[in-house]
């Protein structure tokens, strides 16, 4: 069977990327021609994304995500994202879709899974082709901006409606408005309806925002958490309760949070014993992927192929995944090993 992945590339697990957020240039450029819309105002002819602070990020995602609109484009999406990250050895990848983003742009939440399903499906298939067979699970998420009540809207949706692959309910959007226990009842309702449970936290609010993250949501993982670090007591408890993060290195310095690679804190948080892994948030916008974030970490701190390797397993350990699922996939990262 012919391999489109060096053996020597190590296998990658991704659980934190916004679907629309890992939508490539040139596929974004053949989106907006295919809708006869002009996105000047946002991407450079390089294919750059022009933003400037958070909330600009924000506006300027919601811009470039206007021209993914059908569930053909979601398909295309879906597919072009897996194989790029299949090609650097990413096996396993949950990614984060808002029924709240597609509604706005007149599409149901059951043609964004028709769309993204059958992407996946056919990144599956030219995958299992090329011999490195990929999975991968979807989180459906409530954005934090639009209030306590729509993210109630989007948790009884997926009661209502399971698809086997919505593994998982979380919360993106501006972490600056609305406090986590404002969205309990929200998580309530996914969390008794057997989803598992992530949410934005200690990226713009703080590590505050992570106290009320784990005092009032039925979380097992946090986006991003890595402000915890500013307080002592908060990186003690993530250790002592198993709380694994999604560190977004790059993401994290793109906006503005550290200056560099070189001082971000995920090697302090592991050294505290906090379950870590590494993601890329949203790829093209902040010029990474997931080969690049575990590349420049590995380069920046010396690591070994052992430690890189230990993001995996966390993840995969981490992962929002039938037990079934996890072992499998386990078991092949322990035979490339
Ligand atoms: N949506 C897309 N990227 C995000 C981020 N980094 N934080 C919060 N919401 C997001
Ligand atoms: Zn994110």
């Amino acid at each position: 069977m012919k391999k489109n992945v060096p053996s020597q590339t190590l296998l990658k697990a991704e659980l934190h990327v916004h679907i629309e957020g890992a939508a490539h240039p040139e596929l974004v450029h053949r989106l907006a021609e295919r809708h006869g819309k002009n996105l000047d105002a946002f991407m450079r002819d390089d294919g750059s994304y022009i933003w400037s602070d958070f909330t600009n990020f924000l506006e300027c995602y919601d811009n470039v995500a206007a021209v993914i609109c059908t569930p053909e484009d979601y398909a295309d999406l879906t597919e072009d994202y897996l194989l790029r990250n299949a090609a650097e050895g990413c096996f396993y990848t949950e990614f984060f879709l808002s029924p709240d983003h597609v509604a706005a742009l007149g599409m149901s939440y059951q043609n964004l899974l028709d769309g993204i399903s059958e992407g996946y499906r056919r990144a599956q298939e030219k995958s299992d082709a090329n011999g490195f067979p990929i999975e991968a699970r979807f989180i459906v998420t409530c954005l934090r901006h639009m209030g306590p009540e729509a993210a109630i809207d989007v948790a009884k949706r997926i009661e209502r409606h399971p698809h086997p692959l919505v593994t998982g309910f979380g919360m993106g959007g501006d972490e600056r408005l609305f406090s986590q226990r404002a969205f309990a009842p929200a998580f309530e309702i996914a969390h008794k309806a057997g989803f598992a449970c992530t949410t934005h936290a200690g990226e713009f609010g703080g590590p505050q925002s992570v106290k009320d993250a784990l005092d009032h949501l039925p979380v097992r993982r946090i986006g991003h958490g890595v402000r915890s670090i500013e307080d002592a007591d908060l990186v003690k408890r993530l250790a002592a309760e198993n709380i694994t993060l999604e560190v977004c290195p790059h993401s994290n310095i793109a906006l503005g949070l550290y200056p560099s690679l070189q001082v971000h804190p995920l090697k302090a948080l592991m050294e505290a014993d906090v379950l870590t892994t590494i993601s890329s948030d949203d790829p093209p916008f902040f010029s990474t992927s997931i080969g690049k974030e575990y590349d420049e970490m590995q380069a920046v701190q010396g690591w070994g192929r052992d430690v890189m390797e230990g993001f995996t397993r966390r993840s995969l350990e981490a992962a929002f995944l039938d037990e079934e699922s996890r072992r499998s996939l386990l078991e092949r990262l322990d035979e490339e090993h």
